[in-house]
C-alpha cells in the first residue's frame, strides 16, 4: 500500500524533489563514511573500450569510478571548465578532477550534508562542491564546457527545467555527457525532453548490460559494505536501493523492463 502510494506521489515534480532532498540530505548525515565515494551503480567497460588501468586503494568502488571514468573520456576534459550536476559524495568529481585534468571541477548537489562531506574528503586545487538545484543552477550564463550528469535527473522535479539550465551554463560547442536508468515508458520521454532540450543529440546508446555486470561484479563487496555501515534495521531497504543481486533493480534490467542510458549533447557552436 505505502509503495503504491509512493507511486502514485512520484507524479507530481514537488514530491520528487522533496523525496530527494530528505533522502540524500539523511544518507550522507546518517552515513558519513568516507570509504563510501559513489552512489551508482556502476560500469563494466566493453571489451574494445581500453581498460581502466590506473591502480586503485582496494577500499574503492572501482565500477562507479569507471563509470565516471569512461562518460568524461568521450570528450576532452583537460583544460576544459567542467560542472557536474548532482555529485553526491564527490568520488566521481575527485577523479575526473584528478586524472583528466579539467581547469576547474563544479560538483553542485541538492543535499547540502552531501556537499559538505564531499569538500571534507576531496581536496584538489581545481575541485569544489557547492549546494544547489539542477533546476535553478546558481552559475553564469555560457560559462561551462561540459557538464556531467550521473544517474541523477531521474530524481528532479523538472528534467525539461534543468535541461534549459544545461543549455544556459555551458559555452556554444559545449557539451553534456548523461547516464541514468529509466523504465521502458520514462526512457522514451526522457528521449523526448533530450530532443526538445534544444541541445544536439550526438551519442545515444545501451549500456544496460555494462551496469548489470558491474551490479554482480561488486555484489560481495557491497553486501559487506552495507552490514558495516548501515544499521541492521535499514538492511533490507537499502540493499534494494544499492541494487544488489537479485534486487527490482538487477532483475529489471536483466529483463529489459528498466533500460540504462548515455547521452552525449551538444550546445550549437
Ligand atoms: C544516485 S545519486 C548519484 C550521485 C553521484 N552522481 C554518483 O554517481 O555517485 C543522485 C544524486 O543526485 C542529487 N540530486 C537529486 N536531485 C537533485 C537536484 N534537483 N539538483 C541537484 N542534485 C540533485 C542527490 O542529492 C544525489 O546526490
Amino acid at each position: 500500500m505505502i509503495k503504491f502510494i509512493i507511486r502514485i506521489f512520484k507524479r507530481f515534480a514537488w514530491f520528487k524533489r522533496l523525496n530527494a532532498k530528505v533522502t540524500y540530505e539523511l544518507l550522507a548525515k546518517k552515513i558519513p563514511a568516507e570509504e563510501w565515494q559513489f552512489m551508482n551503480y556502476g560500469y563494466v567497460p566493453n571489451d574494445n573500450e581500453k581498460p581502466f588501468d590506473l591502480p586503485l586503494p582496494p577500499e574503492t568502488q572501482r565500477y562507479s569510478l569507471q563509470m565516471y571514468h569512461y562518460l568524461a573520456s568521450k570528450k576532452e576534459i583537460e583544460g576544459k571548465h567542467v560542472l557536474e550536476v548532482g555529485s553526491g559524495r564527490g568520488g566521481g568529481a575527485k577523479h575526473v578532477a584528478g586524472v583528466l585534468k579539467p581547469t576547474s571541477y563544479v560538483g553542485l548537489d541538492l543535499a547540502q550534508s552531501a556537499v559538505d562531506l564531499a569538500n571534507k574528503i576531496h581536496k584538489l586545487p581545481n575541485l569544489q562542491f557547492i549546494q544547489g538545484s539542477a533546476e535553478s543552477i546558481p552559475l553564469e550564463d555560457n560559462t561551462i564546457d561540459v557538464v556531467l550528469n550521473v544517474e541523477s535527473c531521474h530524481a528532479y522535479g523538472s528534467v525539461d527545467n534543468f535541461l534549459s539550465e544545461v543549455k544556459r551554463v555551458l559555452k556554444p560547442g559545449g557539451f553534456l555527457l548523461l547516464v541514468d536508468f529509466r523504465s521502458v515508458e520514462n526512457m522514451d520521454l526522457l528521449k523526448k525532453q533530450l530532443a526538445n532540450s534544444g541541445l544536439k543529440l550526438l551519442e545515444e546508446e545501451n549500456i544496460s548490460q555494462n551496469v548489470v555486470q558491474a551490479m554482480e561484479a561488486e555484489d560481495d563487496v557491497k553486501q559487506e559494505r552495507i552490514k558495516k555501515l548501515v544499521p541492521e534495521r535499514w538492511q533490507k531497504l537499502f540493499a534494494e536501493f544499492a541494487g544488489v543481486v537479485g534486487s527490482r533493480l538487477h532483475t529489471n534490467l536483466i529483463k529489459g523492463d528498466r533500460l540504462y542510458y548515455r547521452f552525449v549533447l551538444q550546445k550549437a557552436g
